[in-house]
């Protein structure tokens, strides 16, 4: 059995409880559960229980007393922040198509003359599983470091089985060498590769018969996502293919209506998909769609900063219903960042969020976007002992003193994996 741990004295203890049935939604997005002067205890890397500290001080006593002791005062404490959403395992950088950018070209276009996707494919399938483990692996420090424990990893720089399976196979291994959990999708069709432009069929069908039942037979992957725009997947492939997902058990995800709006949304609803994705252009039809099927919204404003483009209506979406989460999208060209606090300052700052729904939506909401809310995204009796300490008086300055990393201390499945800034 692991020492236990047990964290006092927290200047707010936020603890997201009660939101683990359902992801939350309009008002309860603001539900923050927050308890002054609080602590927890953590036992076998489980959380027993968390309160009001001088109640668990009088329940624990004696189990305290053989606890590890960390002081929170005047600090807040969160749960580990989940980001749902990223594109961790690939090779290489684009700041070249950055400054193409800056001068004016447009990301489609750099796309479509062969670089964007296209340049970090040939990159990652260049790369031996050596190379790319090590890149990806200081990214998931990078992670630790900004208070996440646990992401979703996309492959989709691949392209052929071979290569997509390599990128599957790091983001395993990862998963069991690093402290942070990595939640798997394939995401095979990312891109139409380069010279199957004008025939894109084959490919696909590629996707459902070749790739998709080895990743499933491999147990590589819980979720099959689909760039679903203009120019890479139509609805009707992305139907196909997120359908031949689901007949070998990978829940579909999906990119939806991220430079046009392109019907991804009302997609989402129709194949129940456990999240839609991006959104800065989705109708109000596929708003509603979604919400009644209960697909969680999950933006990325960091993409939209990146690309200097209009930011997704967040707040049209959260009164309308839907529930929402949170992600850095992390990936080398639409946004290479892997700050989910930074993420957080951008939807208060350009999306209408209050300081409370963004704390949800990187928690318990980002949680159930990946399937798992029973574990994490909550400091619950039973759920993992995993979170953040940031050295901050209250989480409003979270927001409030941007662009800079307050995080202090992270605790992961009960051990202390940063403690002062430094990775332990
Ligand atoms: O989520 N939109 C498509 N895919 C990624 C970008 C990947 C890349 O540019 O390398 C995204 O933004
Ligand atoms: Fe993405």
């Amino acid at each position: 059995m692991d020492k236990a741990i047990f964290i006092s004295n927290a200047a707010q203890l936020i603890t997201m409880a009660n939101h683990t049935d359902q992801p939350a939604k309009k008002e309860a997005m603001s539900q923050l559960n927050l308890i002054e002067n609080g602590s927890l205890l953590i036992e076998d890397g489980k959380i027993i229980e968390a309160g009001r500290d001088e109640d668990i001080r009088n329940k624990y006593k004696n189990r305290i007393q053989a606890a590890d002791h960390l002081d929170a005062s005047g600090k807040v404490v969160t749960p580990g922040l989940v980001d749902p959403h990223t594109h961790l395992v690939h090779a290489g950088t684009r700041e070249n198509e950055y400054a193409m950018r800056l001068e004016g070209q447009s990301y489609m276009d750099i796309m479509n003359a062969g670089g964007g996707i296209h340049a970090t494919t040939r990159a990652t399938q260049q790369a031996g599983h050596e190379q790319l483990y090590a890149e990806s692996r200081k990214r998931l420090d990078q992670f630790l470091i900004h208070g996440v424990t646990t992401v979703e990893a996309k492959s989709g720089y691949g392209l052929t089985l071979e290569h997509e399976l390599k990128q599957l196979e790091v983001a395993h291994e990862l998963q069991a060498d690093h402290p942070v959990d990595i939640v798997s999708t394939f995401m095979g069709a990312h891109a139409i590769p380069m010279d199957e432009k004008d025939n894109p069929e084959p490919f696909v069908d590629r996707v459902i018969e070749e790739m998709i039942p080895v990743v499933a037979e491999k147990n590589l992957a819980e979720f099959n996502d689909v760039f679903c725009e203009r120019g890479v997947f139509t609805p009707s492939q992305s139907r196909r293919i997120l359908e031949a997902g689901k007949q070998y058990g990978l829940t579909p995800k999906i990119h939806a209506d991220e430079i046009e709006p392109y019907e991804g949304s009302e997609l989402a609803a129709e194949v129940g998909a456990i999240s839609a994705d991006h959104l800065l252009k989705a109708s109000d039809k596929g708003i509603r769609e979604m919400a009644n099927a209960d697909v969680v919204g999950v933006l990325l404003p960091g993409t939209a900063f990146f690309l200097m483009a209009d930011f997704a209506d967040a707040r049209k979406m959260i009164d309308a219903g839907l529930a929402m989460a949170l992600s850095t999208d992390a990936n080398p060209g639409s946004s290479p960042t892997i700050s989910l606090p930074f993420i957080m300052n951008l939807g208060c700052l350009k999306m209408g969020m209050t300081p409370e729904e963004v704390m949800t939506a990187t928690t318990i909401n980002a949680a159930h976007a990946i399937g798992r809310a029973d574990e994490i995204g909550s400091l619950e009796p039973g759920k993992k002992g995993d979170l953040t300490i940031f050295d901050v008086p209250n989480h409003l300055t979270l927001s409030y003193k941007y662009g800079m990393n307050h995080v202090d201390t992270v605790v992961k499945d009960g051990h202390v994996r940063l403690a002062g800034g430094q990775l332990q």
